[in-house]
């Protein structure tokens, strides 16, 4: 089962899975829906399974990724996998010093904030990131026509962690490096494309169908300070997948009045979350590209006849755009019911495309 990396991978035949055929445009047997996060804490398979392990260990045991990855595949019926890694793993492989906390998220040992701290960061070998492509491998041989979509932290929300040493609200040593120190700051978002291109490459080449740039906490910034300190950096992540030959997703949280910009980064498909209409969204960016998204994660808390009249509200605005993939708008919340999410999934697969 463990076959090395770069060898041919198991025969599988993805030309009419739904996501794929969304994702280009096309019209799908059926509408596709996967959730961000769905492998994680909402699921007590997840929560046994991770007992004992840190999370960043989790991430780098290709069988217990493959694993984890797999629960909510068999669990809910989603049309996509995504693999269970984290935004920082290339970080962290890479050497750079950094942590994933229980309840609190990535922490950096020393914040990067002066020229020298930049200058000092690490690149990322390709041979760092075998555990991640052998869980490709383990992984594609299991999910027969089910597509498996690889991700990466954009740019912008790695320097946000990497800036501030940890969860930020409202990112002003971030916005300050980039205004007070423009050169520090172009330098370090530059390292950072080359190690979320370099990750993202690898996974591609490892076998994933599809790839999502997560620039998280883009929506913090205003449509010209994202267009000059950050889109050219994303670009050049997007760019370099130009020819990959799989769908590049984009998204990010609060971006409404970003989503022109971001899908001028190179997207074929915009993330969308919960704040705006979904056929609003695909206009605002470009009018031509398929969407995803965007239930809002805290429905999923209410009466299922809430979420069920909030799911029909999506497919019908969805409707009106280039294509769309049902998603949340955010990721699945821990405490979130996972019945409750198993009955989306029914649900949207009901509703006639
Ligand atoms: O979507 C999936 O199912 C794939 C798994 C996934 C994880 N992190 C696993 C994880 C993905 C796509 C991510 C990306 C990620 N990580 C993002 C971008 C997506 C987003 O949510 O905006 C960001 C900003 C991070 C940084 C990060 N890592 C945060 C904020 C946290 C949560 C901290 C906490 O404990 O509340 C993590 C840890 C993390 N990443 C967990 C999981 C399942 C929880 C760790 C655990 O189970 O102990």
């Amino acid at each position: 089962l463990h076959r090395p990396t770069g060898s041919p991978g198991p025969r599988r035949d993805l030309r009419s899975a739904p996501f794929l055929a969304a994702a280009r445009g096309e019209r799908p047997s059926r509408l596709p829906v996967w959730f961000m996060r769905q492998a994680g804490r909402s699921l007590p398979e997840y929560r046994a399974l991770r007992a004992g392990t840190e999370m960043l260990q989790a991430c780098l045991d290709p069988g217990l990724t493959c694993e984890i990855t797999m629960q909510p595949v068999r669990r809910h019926g989603v049309d996509a996998a995504i693999l269970f890694s984290d935004i920082v793993v290339p970080l962290y492989v890479a050497g750079i010093g950094v942590d994933i906390v229980p309840g609190t998220g990535p922490m950096v040992g020393h914040p990067v904030r002066t020229a020298a701290d930049v200058e000092r960061l690490p690149q990322l070998d390709l041979e760092q990131v075998t555990p991640v492509t052998d869980a490709i491998a383990l992984l594609l041989a299991e999910l027969g026509e089910t597509p498996l979509i690889g991700f990466a932290g954009a740019p912008f929300t790695l320097a946000s962690y990497l800036i501030e040493g940890g969860p930020s609200r409202n990112h002003e040593r971030t916005k300050a490096l980039m205004r007070s120190a423009p050169e520090v700051w172009h330098a370090l978002l530059a390292r950072l494309s080359d190690i979320t291109s370099t990750f993202l490459q690898a996974q591609v080449a490892a076998g994933v169908d599809a790839v999502q740039l997560f620039d998280s906490w883009a929506g913090a910034l205003s449509e010209r300070d994202y267009r000059e300190f950050v889109l050219p950096h994303s670009a050049a992540v997007l760019g370099r997948l130009a020819d990959a030959g799989v769908p590049r997703i984009h998204f990010g949280v609060g971006t409404g009045e970003l989503l022109g910009a971001m899908a001028e980064a190179g997207a074929d498909v915009v993330g969308v979350d919960w704040r705006i209409p979904l056929d609003v969204a695909a206009r605002r960016a470009g009018g031509t590209r398929p969407v995803q998204g965007n239930l809002d994660p805290a429905v999923l808390f209410a009466d299922f006849g809430s979420v069920e009249s909030e799911v029909r509200r999506i497919v019908a605005e969805g409707r009106r755009t280039p294509g769309h993939v049902f998603n949340l708008g955010h990721g699945v919340l821990p405490e979130t019911d996972p019945d409750v999410l198993t009955r989306v999934v029914e649900l949207v697969h009901d509703q006639p495309v």
